[in-house]
């Protein structure tokens, strides 16, 4: 049984659907993309109670969890201790998303690195603080805030607004009541994420995500506008380095805290030049990493996930990856990540969806009768393999132009860089 409705969810369940140690694919609540994969269910996903009796009923022999939500409401655990293997963390484990404060405080004690920084729940001794450090400025709700909760800017007068709108106008409700404020890291980003059985690791091949909105990192940011994998500038000795310096300390430490890390641990990295510093964990696949990552994914999804929730990681276990690229481009409504209008037709689907070494994933829509309409700011994820870079590129952004909706919106330089520094590869 799989959890969530995104985007991610479409990607697992597309990869979970090909795996050959699942005869049936469940998911709860899924959309139109995932109902093509899976029986759909109704459930509240994030009532830990309800989830188990249903997993119980029905007798599951494995759930994966999506997204946090679920995570930081203790799904996880409710599942486990129904008897039933889960791959996702517990409520404890969650916190490393759930909380940005325990986060840093918890790679201090495993000495990962990351980004100097201080709590503050006082709006004055956060404005002092900024002039204290100088700009540039980096601002952070400290709850969940679906990606939107984190401002960086150069200008004092937005820095001081972002104190303000989190600590005095409570815009981000109990996940602002206090912020965390950075030093800013400079470098490229990349995003490792990790299969964990609670003491053993296997990583995937990285992923660059990109968080902004509008074209060459303008705007403000989202859940994430594109992402392709893997990452030129994060080549295999790197991801070692990040492997041994970040990932594995992390599992040692959360383990010898009582709460093991059993599921997908992503890490959010700044490749600076004083080696890969985190920018930020999460506690499950990124969206749309995973929609660049899983295409690319040779091994059988549904045995590695289900070898991480029963903690059967063994020194041989290791992921196959199509050495192809894949790059993906979201489609978002207009005005997202801000106000945007939802339930328009979506047409172009079937013709995009044909085109070889091209899949669409859904994100937020809906079914209406015969119809396919937006339902969400991030609408669809289109996905697609090429021998290069620019090659997949031009599949993808071919297959997202033929699809169609009112205020349609996508970044137009989605892995451009990658595609540019291909030669010297
Ligand atoms: P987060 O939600 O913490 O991942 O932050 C969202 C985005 O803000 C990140 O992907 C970065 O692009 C940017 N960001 C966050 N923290 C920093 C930092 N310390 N220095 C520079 N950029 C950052
Ligand atoms: N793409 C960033 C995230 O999933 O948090």
């Amino acid at each position: 049984m799989l959890l969530g409705s995104g985007g991610r969810e479409n990607a697992l369940a597309w990869s979970l659907s090909r795996s050959a140690c699942i005869d049936e694919l469940v998911a709860a609540p899924g959309n139109p993309g995932i109902a093509e994969l899976a029986e759909i269910v109704a459930c509240d996903i994030e009532d830990p109670t309800g989830v188990a009796g249903l997993v119980r009923r029905a007798r599951f022999d494995l759930v994966v969890v999506g997204p946090e939500a679920p995570l930081v409401a203790g799904v996880a655990d409710a599942v486990r201790d129904a008897g039933v293997p889960v791959f996702g963390p517990s409520r404890a484990a969650a916190r490393i998303e759930g909380s940005k404060s325990y986060a840093k405080a918890l790679m201090e004690r495993a000495q990962i690195p990351t980004a100097a920084w201080r709590t503050f729940a006082d709006p004055d001794e956060a404005t002092a603080y900024l002039d204290e450090i100088g700009p540039p400025y980096v601002i952070k709700a400290d709850g969940l805030a679906a990606g939107k909760g984190v401002v960086v800017t150069a200008e004092r007068d937005e820095a001081v607004r972002a104190v303000k709108e989190r600590l005095v106008e409570h815009r981000f409700g109990a996940a602002g009541a206090s912020i965390v404020i950075e030093e800013f890291l400079d470098g490229e980003e990349a995003s490792l994420i990790a299969f964990s059985d609670g003491s053993h690791v296997v990583a995937c091949e990285p992923a660059q995500d990109y968080k902004r909105a509008l074209d060459g990192d303008a705007g403000p940011n989202t859940g994430g506008m594109g992402s392709y994998s893997p990452v030129p500038a994060c080549p295999p000795a790197l991801v070692e380095q990040i492997v041994r310096e970040v990932i594995e300390p992390l599992v040692r430490q959360t383990a010898a805290e009582d709460a093991p890390f059993v599921g997908a641990l992503y890490a959010g990295l700044a490749l600076t030049s004083k080696g890969p510093k985190v920018i930020e964990f999460n506690a499950r696949f990124g969206d749309p990493e995973t929609q660049a990552l899983l295409p690319r994914l040779r091994s059988d999804l549904g045995e590695v996930a289900l070898a991480a929730a029963t903690g059967s990681f063994g020194p041989d276990t290791k992921l196959e990856w199509s050495p192809d690229p894949c790059v993906t481009v979201v489609l978002a409504s207009g005005g997202y990540p801000g106000p945007h209008q939802t339930g328009h037709e979506i047409s172009g689907l079937n013709a995009a969806s044909v085109l070889e070494k091209v899949v669409v994933f859904h994100s937020g829509t809906r079914r209406e009768g015969d119809r396919v309409v937006t339902s969400g700011g991030r609408v669809l994820a289109v996905s697609a393999m090429g021998d290069s870079f620019a090659a997949a590129r031009a599949r993808a952004y071919r297959a997202a132009g033929m699809i169609e909706f009112e205020g349609k919106h996508l970044r137009g330089d989605i892995a451009r860089r990658a595609e540019q520094n291909e030669g010297s590869l």
